[in-house]
């Protein structure tokens, strides 16, 4: 697809849009041994990000709009619920659960899309530090009724998902529990196709070949897939090649969110080799095997934009999320995005000319309404959650929402 590079609002929702995906292309015994559940609309357009970036310094900017990767729920973690599902619904489950923080991403974009694919859903969620994003997201997890574990804490989560398997299995459905994040080799390969589809957008001249790609990480997932991606796009001569023909991967840059011990480099590399042995497997070409050694050079973690931690938000970030806002630029949040655009911004303020990627990973398309009453209902824990967000953001303790949404304001239970 081609996409103007001049504007940063040049996504229209009319675009065409394929259920191609570039993996399947590349390893035709893929299409026996991978299904998948068409969820996403790709390819996500790739944009110049010269309004947002252009003030402070030389560097080409682009983003990679995945944030769009469906007007249903976007987001990094469709590609992933891509494979996810598929996997689910070939093992004969019937429903899909989600595990995570209150405020997921995953377990949002898992309770709207399952319901697409014919799985009924379900969630195990643990506390995180308030914050508008999160409240935003538990408000569309119940409204649309799930069955829910409301955990007290993020320890108690392989006794929770053990819980949540064995009263599925009571009511006679066949559960498919995922990890935190989806994030194992099979859920990894939806990045191994979006990088390739970055690779064909590379060779078709949508932008140039970037140096370094920056992006949000948690549960290592999304970075282990386009880890791998990166490196086999480029052997096999996709897009990322330098002058002289060689292959040449972007320099991949993941800023952490959560803390060490859940995301490190170490395990992000281990992930990215487990998930190349998958997709060797599948695809019946062990050739496709990568190492550690391979992949290292092209890859580090940075965690000096994390501050306090998991879903706190910081004064890096917040610039970062008033300068993509102030500019007419998608809309970013506090926990993941804005974290990773604070990199991108001091990148370019250190006067690198790049290109740089920006992969955009918070889904930006409005949400639904919530269902009052599917919010007081809802398990005491959560409801007490929600209910001391919404004070806190309405007595200034909490960023506000940049962009209220009439559909979703601040108080709704107090
Ligand atoms: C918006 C957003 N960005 C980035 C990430 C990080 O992706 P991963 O967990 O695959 O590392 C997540 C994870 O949930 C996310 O929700």
């Amino acid at each position: 697809m081609t996409v103007s590079l001049e504007s940063p609002t040049s996504w229209r929702p009319d675009a065409p849009k394929t259920e191609r995906r570039p993996i399947f292309d590349v390893w035709p015994q893929l299409s026996k041994n991978l299904p998948i559940s068409h969820l996403a609309d790709l390819p996500t357009p790739v944009e110049a990000l010269d309004r947002v970036t252009g003030s402070l310094g030389d560097a080409r900017v682009f983003v990679k709009r995945d944030d769009v990767s469906s007007l249903v729920y976007g987001g990094n973690k469709v590609r992933t619920l891509e494979v996810l599902f598929g996997k689910a619904k070939a093992l004969g489950c019937t429903h899909i659960y989600s595990t995570g923080a209150f405020g997921s991403n995953h377990a949002t974009a898992m309770v709207l899309h399952a319901p697409r694919a014919g799985l009924g859903s379900g969630v195990v969620l643990f506390p995180q530090p308030r914050s508008w994003a999160a409240l935003e997201n538990l408000r569309v997890i119940l409204s649309t009724r799930p069955a829910v574990h409301a955990l007290p804490h993020w320890s108690a989560l392989p006794f929770g998902m053990w819980r949540a398997r064995r009263s599925a299995v009571a009511r006679g459905h066949r559960p498919f529990v995922m990890v935190p994040g989806g994030a194992t080799p099979t859920g990894a390969l939806g990045y191994v196709s979006a990088a390739l589809e970055l690779g064909e957008q590379v060779a078709a001249g949508d932008l140039p070949r970037p140096e370094t790609v920056l992006i949000g990480v948690g549960s290592t997932c999304t970075s282990a897939g386009l880890l791998v991606g990166f490196h086999l796009a480029a052997k096999l001569g996709l897009g990322f090649r330098d002058a002289g023909g060689n292959p040449a991967p972007p320099a991949l840059v993941s800023v952490r969110v959560t803390p060490w011990p859940i995301t490190s480099q170490t395990l992000v590399l281990r992930l990215a080799v487990r998930a190349s042995e998958r997709l060797a497997e599948l695809a019946g070409d062990p050739s496709l095997v990568v190492e550690k050694r391979d992949l290292a050079p092209h890859f580090r973690v940075d965690g000096r934009f994390l501050g306090r931690g998991y879903g706190y938000a910081t004064p890096s970030g917040l610039e970062a999320q008033r300068l993509w806002h102030e500019n007419g630029a998608h809309e970013l949040d506090t926990t993941y995005s804005a974290k990773a655009a604070a990199a991108v911004v001091e990148l370019a303020r250190q006067g690198r000319r790049g290109p740089i990627v920006f992969w955009s990973t918070k889904s930006t398309p409005a949400l639904p309404p919530p269902d009052v009453d599917a919010l007081r209902s809802s398990p005491p824990r959560m409801r007490r959650w929600m209910e001391k967000a919404e004070g806190e953001l309405s007595r200034g303790k909490l960023e506000p929402p940049l962009v209220e949404s009439p559909g979703s304001p601040v108080r709704l239970l107090t």
